[in-house]
């Protein structure tokens, strides 16, 4: 299973319509793609799927029900784990809980060939934790200047405090593919030039009338129009998502234990000085 983090600095870009569509695309072609809401929270991966769930993360996190029975099977191939939306606690959840949580996750890696999890928006602990987490980082991005100053300080973080630097990026609501690529270009040299990290391209969506019409109506547009301008694009991106997302068993390896010993130092350092 490759598990690829689904994130943005600023919120309302597309993360969830991505997510959903995304995986569809995926399942298409014939990959078992499980997706987790892990915008906790402001949980909606369920409202665009148009799924109404009766056990969510919190029953999973409070022990109520196992991880495996919290998995709504939505198609074959697209499987659910949802969040309830407006629990406050969900947003603060303890390291030890987040810990736990994808330790349970870890146990269905031969299950499924992919994994999304919408992470929510922002330099937030839950986002952090997630795409720290993933063996990939899908950064989706709008055109507009403070979605892409917003995207450039989460890269920042992630690549610069955590190590995280397999980070791809997808341009959400072009009006072309030309303007998608003058984006690419744009942001990708201030990556290159700032952080020395060169961002894979995953692909871009147009901005398309049917994604809102059908996410009024409660259907992903993926399936509720498969011919549409924005299903055509996740199409594409379903196609480029190993090339532009490679996870390098050994890389990973290597940077999950830099990490571990980070946080070990880190818990040691909080323990002796009582000023921290
Ligand atoms: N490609 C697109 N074309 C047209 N509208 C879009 C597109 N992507 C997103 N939107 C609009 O933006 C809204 C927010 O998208 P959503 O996926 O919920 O964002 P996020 O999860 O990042 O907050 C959607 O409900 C839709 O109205
Ligand atoms: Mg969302």
């Amino acid at each position: 299973m490759k598990a690829v983090a689904i994130t943005s600095g600023k919120g309302g870009v597309g993360k969830t319509n991505v997510t959903v569509n995304l995986g569809l695309a995926l399942a298409d072609a014939g990959r078992r793609c499980l997706l987790l809401d892990a915008d906790m929270g402001l949980a909606n991966l369920d409202v665009v799927l148009g799924w109404a769930s009766h056990r969510t993360l919190l029953d999973v996190i409070e022990q109520r029900v196992s991880l495996e029975s919290a998995i709504a099977r939505v198609e074959p191939r697209l499987h659910l784990l949802p969040s309830p939306s407006g629990v406050l606690k969900l947003e603060r959840l303890g390291e030890d809980q987040r810990a736990r949580l994808v330790e349970d996750i870890e146990r269905l890696r031969d299950d499924y060939d992919v994994l999304l999890v919408d992470t929510g928006s922002g330099l937030t602990e839950n986002v952090l934790f997630f795409c720290d987490w993933a063996d990939g980082v899908v950064l989706v991005t709008e055109p507009e200047p403070t979605a892409l100053t917003d995207g450039y300080a989460l890269v920042k973080v992630l690549s610069q405090s955590y190590d995280v630097t397999n980070i791809a990026l997808l341009v959400n609501q072009v009006e072309s593919s030309t303007q998608a690529a003058q984006i690419r270009d744009r942001f990708g040299s201030v990556c290159a030039r700032h952080l020395n990290l060169s961002l894979p391209y995953l692909g871009n969506v147009l901005s398309d009338p049917t994604l809102p019409q059908a996410v009024a109506e409660r259907r992903p547009v993926f399936r509720a129009d498969s011919n549409s301008p924005a299903s055509d694009c996740f199409r594409r991106i379903a196609a480029r998502f190993d090339e532009a997302l490679t996870c390098d068993p050994a890389q990973l390896r290597d940077r999950r234990y830099w990490t571990a010993r980070r946080r070990e130092q880190l818990q040691r350092k909080i323990s002796l000085d009582p000023m921290l």
